[in-house]
């Protein structure tokens, strides 16, 4: 499935960007593919794919389920 049309990226394009080439923002995800984003509407899409990939886009982590896997919620009183 296209995640980005404008450049016809793919899940597996925005996964390759994560996995060979670090890519945990989709800015990163465009430059690894030597293009730019054009209309953006695929950034939500691309940023789930982030995730799904193991790289949240949020921070510089490499791993976000390590980062994750020891949280625990805030209890409510
Ligand atoms: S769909 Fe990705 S820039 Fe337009």
């Amino acid at each position: 499935m296209y995640v980005c049309v404008c450049n016809a990226l793919r899940e597996k394009d925005v996964r390759r960007a994560a996995e060979e080439g670090g890519a945990t923002r989709p800015a990163e995800v465009f430059r690894f593919h030597g293009c730019a984003p054009q209309c953006g509407k695929c950034a939500c899409h691309m940023r789930a794919e982030l995730i799904s990939s193991n790289t949240c886009g949020n921070c510089d982590c490499d791993d976000a389920a390590a980062v994750t896997a020891n949280y625990e919620p805030i209890a409510a009183e």
